[in-house]
């Protein structure tokens, strides 16, 4: 409340204008806008009081103060609109301005997963067999004995039968075990496909193994088996050395003699050593400890599918023969990616994934 009357003079309404306009130009943002409307246009401003104290004039005198302060509010409302518009702009440039992205900018991408480097092999080795056009067949891990050995002409008194290598799954009246080999894919995909047959099996495997730098109880292998007719021996090792050619390059590869129970002749099929290079064969000056001066490293298993195995399937030996393979994939990412010590693809260390197949996607 006043306690003075107002001068309701038409200078000093207009030097009240005055006050306001300037406060309304020298306002820099429109919260300083809005408070300068408030302290020059609001109810409690100098310009209202003068209003309100036209009620207290005689009546020949209201008119015309009526007019003087109606327009004065006029000028100030108009020049605030002018200045809130104008203020309006601004705030939205500057805005505009500090929620602009640069997306030339360098960025740091969030850290983002691997795919384990066996399971990028596994899918690597498929992708060899799926461009010849064969087929991935796949299987059950805790298996029927009879697929694991029996049908792969492993009588019960094979020594690989023995508890020490295979894990027996309770009750042992039930006949299960965890797969030992991928090789029980070959008796289910003869059983259950059509021929001629052209699948590999890339799975996992268990055997009742130590836990060291080359032995890992759950392991990998990748399954071949062809039955078709006039199948040799030849498209074995040719099938092998293509596989050899794209895993590891030029590194030369060669059979020898072996022992499956389920292949007939058997073979093991050995990587020529990819550190000496068989450099170091016969000189005791250069000894290679990874292939042991051998020049060749052992790699799988092969061989022309037994007959009895065949005829166990249904299948004529009189039309059909076919050959099988089966390597181990821990052992291949080794040689491949010269991953030393087994250990290191059980643990989940993301640096290990990383540091093998990381830079490579
Ligand atoms: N299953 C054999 C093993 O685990 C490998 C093999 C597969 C050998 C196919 C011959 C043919 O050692």
């Amino acid at each position: 409340m006043t306690t003075t009357t107002p001068d309701l003079s038409e200078n000093a309404i207009n030097a009240l204008v005055s006050q306001g306009l300037a406060a309304f130009t020298n306002a820099v943002n429109l919260a300083e806008l809005k408070a300068a409307r408030i302290a020059h246009s609001g109810d409690k401003s100098a310009l209202a009081v003068a209003n309100r104290a036209i009620a207290e004039l005689p009546g020949a005198e209201r008119k015309a103060a009526g007019q003087l302060i109606g327009s004065a509010r006029t000028r100030l409302n108009q020049a605030f609109t002018a200045r809130e518009a104008e203020l309006s702009e601004v705030e939205l440039a500057l805005k505009l301005a500090s929620e602009g992205v640069d997306v030339t900018l360098p960025v740091a991408l969030a850290p983002h997963g691997e795919p384990h480097p066996i399971t990028a092999l596994m899918e690597d080795l498929g992708d060899v067999f799926i461009a010849m056009g064969w087929e991935i067949a796949e299987g059950p891990e805790l298996e029927a004995e009879w697929m694991n050995f029996d049908a792969l002409n492993m009588g019960p008194h094979h020594p690989a039968r023995a508890t020490s290598d295979t894990l027996f799954i309770d009750p042992i009246e039930n006949h299960l075990v965890m797969r030992t080999h991928t090789s029980p894919v070959q008796i289910r995909t003869m059983l259950s496909r059509p021929l001629p047959i052209y699948v590999v099996c890339p799975g996992t495997t268990y055997r009742a193994d130590e836990f060291d730098a080359t032995h890992v109880p759950v392991f990998h292998q990748l399954e071949g088996l062809v039955v078709d007719k006039g199948i040799t021996l030849g498209h074995l090792k040719g099938t092998l050395d293509h596989l050899a050619k794209v895993m590891f390059g030029g590194v030369r590869t060669r059979i020898r003699p072996s022992y499956f129970p389920f292949t007939e002749p058997s073979a093991e099929i050995d990587l020529e050593c990819f550190v000496c290079r068989g450099d170091s064969v016969g000189n005791p000056d250069t000894f290679c400890r990874t292939c042991g001066s051998e020049g060749w490293i052992e790699w799988g298993g092969c061989g022309i599918v037994n007959p009895r195995v065949l005829t166990a399937c249904g299948i004529d030996t009189a039309v059909y023969s076919g050959f099988a393979f089966g390597m181990g994939v821990e052992r291949t990412l080794m040689f491949r990616n010269g991953a030393s010590d087994m250990r290191d693809m059980v643990e989940g260390d993301i640096r290990f994934s990383r540091a093998l197949i990381g830079g490579a996607r």
